[in-house]
Parts: C-alpha cells; structure tokens; sequence
C-alpha cells in the first residue's frame, strides 16, 4: 500500500507529462532506390533539455531490429541491425530543436517498410511511418518474331520486357485505336537479387493485314514510365515474295533455255538447208553435165 502511495504521484506525474509530442509523415515516404532519403520525426519537448537526457530509438516496427540509437549525447550503433551498417545517421546539429529525422543512405528494396521512431526526454513516445521504395524501369521494349510469311488471320506473340523497376508495374497492351486489350496478355515479374523486376508481358494476337499495338507500363508509385509500339504489316494472300522470286528466277531460266534451243534449231535448220542446197547444186551439175553429155551421145 505504501509503496503505491509513493509510486501513484509518480504514474500520475508521467501520464500528466506524456505530452512529449513526435511527429512523423502522415503519407507513405516513397524513396528511390539507391538514393538518399531523410524520414522526418519531430518532437515537441514542453521546456528546453539537455542533450545527455535525450534518447532516440529508430526501428523496424514489424521486427524490432535497431535502425539507429542514440543516448547518453552520441550514437550508439552496437546493437544496430547489419543491413543498415554505414547507412544511417542523425542530424546532431538538429537534435536541439526537436529534429530527431533519419538520414537513410542508398536506400534498398528490403528497406521497405514501417519505421518508428522513439523518443525520450524525461517523457517519451513514439510514432510510426511508411516507407515505400520505388525503381524507375527500363523504357520497355517490344519483340516479336519478324516473319516475312505472315497473312492476315495468323496468330502472332509479342512480348513487352523492361527491368530494373520496383514495385511491380502494371503492363497494359492497346491497339492502334487505343483500345485497351486484356484477352491473351500474360505478364509476369522476376525479380533479381536486388529485388528489382524484369517484367514479361506476352500478347496473342491474330494478325490484321496492318496493325499497331503498344505496350504501356505504370509504376503504380512512380505514374506512368514509358511505351512502346510495334506495327505489324501482313501480306494479303497472293504470291509471298520469297515465292515471287523463285517463280520469276524459274521463268527467266525457262526462258533462256527456250532461246538457246531457239537459236540451236534455227543454226541446224540452217545448216542442214546450206547442206542440201549444196547437194542439189552438186546433183544439178551432175545433171547439167549428163545433159551436156548427152548431144554427144546422140
Ligand atoms: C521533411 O520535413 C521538411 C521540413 O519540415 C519538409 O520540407 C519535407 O518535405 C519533409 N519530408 C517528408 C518526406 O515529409
Ligand atoms: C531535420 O533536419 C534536416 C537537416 O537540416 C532536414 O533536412 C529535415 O527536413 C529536418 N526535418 C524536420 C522534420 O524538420
Ligand atoms: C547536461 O547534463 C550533463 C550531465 O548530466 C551535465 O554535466 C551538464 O552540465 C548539463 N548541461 C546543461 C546545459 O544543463
Ligand atoms: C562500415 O564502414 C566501416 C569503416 O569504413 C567498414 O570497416 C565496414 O566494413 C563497413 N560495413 C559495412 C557493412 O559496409
Ligand atoms: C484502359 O485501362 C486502363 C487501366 O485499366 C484505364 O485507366 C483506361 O481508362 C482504359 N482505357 C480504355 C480506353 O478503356
Ligand atoms: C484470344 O485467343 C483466343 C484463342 O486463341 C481467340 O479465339 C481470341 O480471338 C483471342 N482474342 C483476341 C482479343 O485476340
Ligand atoms: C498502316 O497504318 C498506318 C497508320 O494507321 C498508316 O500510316 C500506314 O500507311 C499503313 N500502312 C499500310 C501498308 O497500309
């Protein structure tokens, strides 16, 4: 009884006084990965203080592992979770006035996350934030097959690829008339290492004799990051050119064949003529000598 007569005024004394104020951002903290980021906390102390009564205890909230600590007038970082090793710090100069913000260097995919940061000057209290990490991606890129072959009423795939961007994106295909196409799309996200993705995304389309289709990307934390378009042109059905070619190869060989066999006959039809010819002169001067001969005879 006694001892919580003593400590009553105390409890009391501390929950009158809790009025230590820490302030945070209301709004997710977005981040770029591989940038710096400052996460804001204020607080509000009712009279001035003294550094040396001045602790600070930045967390992952989820965890519990120590991001930053600061008491006794100077950081204490034994405790500190490893990933932050060499990537925190705290603005000392700033301390004073209530500026208790961490300076997160080379921000990562796996800081995403809630952070809360504690303080205490003789009262103390705590509040949390969101950090949300976002990578731009690569403009995106369309491949396809070039297939010199393709009529209309083919079915063909494209495939839209861009890397390196967080969080995953949505990946929308329109047409040439901008209509938005959802039947046969499949997208899907590998991340590497890092934990940044490289997107797929696969069109099925049937081929129209000359079509445009576009590959847009959204970053649902960054907006809207690029496009890209292909226009596939299909022949109407008639001769494929490879075809063509080879029919008007066939033809001109055809053709010279046929002259060559012109010229040949003509040159034999010619000589065999020149030949007979000259055996009907021969026959004729043979004839021509008979007859010559023959007034002699009679
Ligand atoms: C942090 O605080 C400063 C000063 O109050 C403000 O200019 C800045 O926009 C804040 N940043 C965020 C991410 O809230
Ligand atoms: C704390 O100080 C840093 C460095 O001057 C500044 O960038 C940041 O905006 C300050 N934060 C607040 C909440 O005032
Ligand atoms: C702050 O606290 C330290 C240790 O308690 C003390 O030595 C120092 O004089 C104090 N400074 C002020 C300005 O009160
Ligand atoms: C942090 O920096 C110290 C000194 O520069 C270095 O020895 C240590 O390896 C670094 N730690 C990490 C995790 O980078
Ligand atoms: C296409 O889809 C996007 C996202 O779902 C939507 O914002 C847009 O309004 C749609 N456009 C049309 C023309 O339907
Ligand atoms: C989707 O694929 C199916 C089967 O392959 C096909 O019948 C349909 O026309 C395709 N839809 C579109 C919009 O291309
Ligand atoms: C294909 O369509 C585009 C735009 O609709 C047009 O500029 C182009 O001339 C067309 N090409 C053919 C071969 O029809």
């Amino acid at each position: 009884m006694m001892i919580l007569a003593l400590l009553l005024p105390a409890l009391l004394a501390v929950r009158v006084s809790a009025e230590l104020q820490v302030l945070v951002p209301q709004l997710p903290v977005v981040a770029l990965y591989g940038m710096d980021t400052t996460l804001n906390c204020s607080f509000s102390p009712v009279t001035p203080f003294n550094l040396s009564d001045l602790s600070i205890f930045w967390q992952v909230a989820l965890t519990g592992r120590s991001v930053h600590a600061f008491w006794d007038g100077r950081d204490q970082l034994v405790d500190q979770g490893e990933s932050f090793a060499n990537r925190t710090s705290l603005f000392q100069s700033e301390l004073g006035s209530g500026n208790a913000s961490l300076l997160l260097r080379k921000v990562q995919i796996a800081d995403e996350g809630v952070f809360s940061c504690f303080v205490k000057v003789q009262d103390y209290n705590k509040a949390a934030l969101l950090v949300q990490v976002a990578a731009p991606y690569s403009k995106p890129e369309v491949i396809h097959r070039m297939d010199s072959n393709l009529r209309p009423g083919d079915e063909v795939s494209l495939t839209c690829e861009a890397y390196g961007g967080y969080p995953e994106a949505d990946v929308m295909w329109q047409d040439g008339r901008g209509r938005n196409l959802t039947d046969n799309v499949t997208t899907s996200a590998v991340a590497n290492e890092q934990g940044l993705y490289r997107l797929y995304s696969i069109l099925r389309v049937t081929v129209e004799p000359n079509s445009t289709y576009t590959c847009r990307l959204l970053n649902p934390v960054l907006g809207e990051e690029g496009f890209a378009s292909v226009t596939i042109t299909a022949q109407n059905p008639g001769f494929p050119p490879v075809a063509l070619g080879v029919t008007v190869g066939l033809a001109v060989c055809l053709l010279g064949l046929l002259i060559a066999l012109a010229v040949i006959c003509h040159r034999k039809i010619k000589e065999s003529e020149a030949a007979e010819a000259a055996e009907a002169a021969k026959e004729n001067e043979e004839d021509e000598s008979k007859t010559a001969m023959t007034p002699l005879k009679s």
